[in-house]
């Protein structure tokens, strides 16, 4: 159980606070479109500034760049009801916002594993430059320890209103698929502050989450960067945890999903991102851990992360490893074979494709001369035109039509409900490799299926079911909670 932190009081005065701040977001990516939206229903004048004038045009017209269920609704409102605007400028932004959120991507840099800060620095560069008096930057974005510190001094030399202007880092802990929700009722709120001023101020732009009893940890700036890589790097220590105990398994012939079971029920350890598979992709975990290890290092403390290099390289044998399982079910070879890739997208419920290990696969299949068929209900667009050398189906359906092997990729629910018994009409062989621990076992091999998945024995004989109630229920946790 989390240590319980007494609710912020938000009744002391504090001098030249804005109690009802202008607020606006810089970058309206995944992070700064989901933040300007959740501020503006929360009842602030946000204004949001994105570079790409394309992308400012279509939110301004209400519509997202990105698949997020239910933003698009909210945006909607919430344009109508004024409290949000777009713009290309910073002078307009800058008149505007008493708080100003960086939002901006933080990148893994081309050919190393450190985090790219471009896009960080020219933000706060050229909001900087139109700062002519008292407000709060507050860096939201993913990014090495001591940023804040070197931001500090860069906008204090670069603004007009020089030594006024503060920074504070509050990071954040959105995932995909549940940006709404995680934005407007987040488990904790992290202010990294310099002043008490800094910290009063960014606490009254979330006054109504922390009424609602949000814990608040208000800490020091580096602090409050750490807090973030930590927790992706516990998050993804976990995921790579199972995975390696199914590398174990598959030496073993032991069944990791009875093994995450059986440790699930501790509650020391909890259910929660011990779901066996593919591992880990998306924009976050992947450069989040490379980037930590990267920093650690230069600091002098590389050993301290070095387990981290560790929990890379098992996820990304999860992609070989399920590329091997497919190629054993299609007779040892691939070449000429079609392989239905069910799933593009890194996770279900989004169309994000950095880093997807589905796709990764698809790849690896394809290059070994499979003729893949991929098909996910979102990420068709971004997949198509990132990994044009693929082929693709309209539909699952499609997909499936004379198969050698159907590989699920992505756990979408639409592939979990799949009628088992009317896939196996459509495919040319009865072989599966579940690669997400996602579909009913014993449902498929009732219906006349060999079904794998990664670290569990080829079952012939009593089946074990790894659709369990509880189980399915911990694993549905985990999916809910990312
Ligand atoms: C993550 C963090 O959860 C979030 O707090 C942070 O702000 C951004 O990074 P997100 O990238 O949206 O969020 O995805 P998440 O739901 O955490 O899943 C990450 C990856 O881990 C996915 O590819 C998912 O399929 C995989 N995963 C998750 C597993 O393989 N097993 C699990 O048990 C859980």
């Amino acid at each position: 159980m989390p240590q319980t932190v007494p609710p912020m009081d938000l009744t002391i005065a504090r001098p030249g606070v804005v109690d009802h701040p202008n607020i606006t977001v810089v970058g309206t990516g995944y992070l700064g479109a989901t933040h300007a939206v959740c501020m503006a229903l929360l009842g602030y004048d946000v204004v949001g500034l994105d570079v790409d004038q394309a992308k400012i045009d279509q939110l301004a017209d209400g519509h997202l760049p990105i698949f997020e269920p239910g933003l698009q609704e909210k945006l909607q409102e919430v344009l109508a009801s004024g409290k949000l605007r777009f713009t290309t400028d910073f002078a307009l932004a800058a008149d505007h916002g008493d708080v100003h959120f960086i939002c901006v991507g933080t990148p893994q840099s081309k050919g190393s594993d450190a985090a790219d800060l471009t896009f960080v620095d020219a933000a706060v560069t050229a909001l900087a430059r139109n700062l002519t008096r008292k407000c709060l930057i507050v860096g939201k974005s993913t990014v090495p320890i001591s940023t804040a510190a070197r931001l500090t001094a860069l906008v204090r030399n670069t603004a007009p209103a020089g030594e006024l202007i503060e920074l504070a880092w509050n990071p954040e802990f959105l995932r995909e698929g549940y940006a709404v929700v995680d934005t407007l009722q987040p488990d904790r709120l992290v202010f990294g502050t310099a002043s008490a001023w800094a910290e009063a101020q960014l606490a009254a732009c979330y006054t109504s989450i922390i009424q609602a009893g949000t814990p608040v940890i208000v800490t020091d700036l580096a602090t409050a960067e750490l807090v973030k890589v930590a927790a992706n790097s516990f998050l993804a220590t976990k995921i790579s945890y199972i995975n390696a105990m199914a590398e174990v398994c598959e030496a073993t012939g032991a069944d990791v999903a009875l093994l995450a079971k059986a440790l699930s029920y501790d509650s020391r350890i909890g259910g929660r991102f011990l779901k066996p598979g593919l591992g880990f992709g998306g924009g976050c975990l992947p450069k989040d851990i490379r980037a930590f290890a990267h920093r650690a290092e230069a600091l002098g403390v590389g050993q301290a992360v070095s387990f981290l290099r560790q929990v890379d390289a098992i996820n990304q044998r999860r992609r070989q490893r399920t590329v091997d399982l497919v190629t054993e079910l299609a007779g040892g070879n691939v070449t000429g074979v079609k392989i239905a890739c069910l799933g593009a997208a890194f996770k279900p419920n989004s169309d994000d494709i950095r880093d997807a290990p589905a796709l990764d696969v698809a790849t690896m299949l394809h290059e070994a001369g499979a003729r893949v068929s991929v098909y996910d209900p979102a990420a068709m667009p971004n997949a198509r035109r990132s990994y044009p050398e693929l082929e693709y189906a309209n539909s699952l359906e499609e997909a499936v039509t004379g198969a050698g092997v159907v590989a699920l990729l992505t756990e979408w629910q639409q592939f979990r409900e799949a009628d088992p018994a009317r896939l196996l009409q459509l495919t040319g062989a009865p072989c599966i490799v579940d690669g997400r621990h996602a579909l009913d076992a014993d449902a498929y091999q009732a219906a006349g299926w060999d079904y794998r998945a990664l670290g569990r024995p080829a079952r012939s004989g009593a089946v074990v079911s790894s659709f369990d109630e509880d189980f399915a229920k911990a694993r549905l946790d985990a999916q809910e909670v990312g």
